[in-house]
């Protein structure tokens, strides 16, 4: 059963990239920053990686921002998840998967990747 409008999910995409965007741009000292959006064949998932080579962080330590946690909870109210892995100096990933996205009749699908300076 599909758990999130193909409306919302976008939605969500945007500000999660746009999150994530800011978080490197501030926190990262990145030189490079990898952007990946999938839709599977048939639109019923969206997948999404953020990238980055920077400093890394403390993923368990409490954090006074609310970005992440926000996004977090977006995802999963949505029946996504979301998962931050990070390594001390060598940068951090952010993965988003929002499963059974419901497509609209004639949906262009397909994925887009790519490698950019933040
Ligand atoms: N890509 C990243 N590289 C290094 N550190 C990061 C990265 N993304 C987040 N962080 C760390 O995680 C913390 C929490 O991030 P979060 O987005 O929740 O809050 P914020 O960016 O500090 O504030 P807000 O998003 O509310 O403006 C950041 O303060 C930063 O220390
Ligand atoms: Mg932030």
């Amino acid at each position: 059963m599909p758990v999130a409008s193909i409306n919302a999910a976008t939605f969500l995409e945007q500000r999660i990239v746009q999150e994530c965007l800011n978080n490197v741009t501030q926190h990262a000292h990145a030189k490079r920053l990898r952007l990946v959006l999938a839709r599977r064949q048939h639109g019923d998932s969206l997948r999404l990686l953020i990238r980055d080579d920077g400093v890394g962080m403390d993923v368990g330590a409490p954090h006074a921002g609310f970005g992440l946690a926000g996004m977090r909870e977006r995802v999963l109210s949505l029946g996504g998840s979301l998962q931050i892995r990070s390594w001390h100096g060598a940068g951090t990933r952010v993965r988003v998967l929002l499963p059974s996205v419901e497509p609209p009749a004639k949906m262009a699908v397909g994925s887009r990747q790519g490698s950019i300076r933040p």
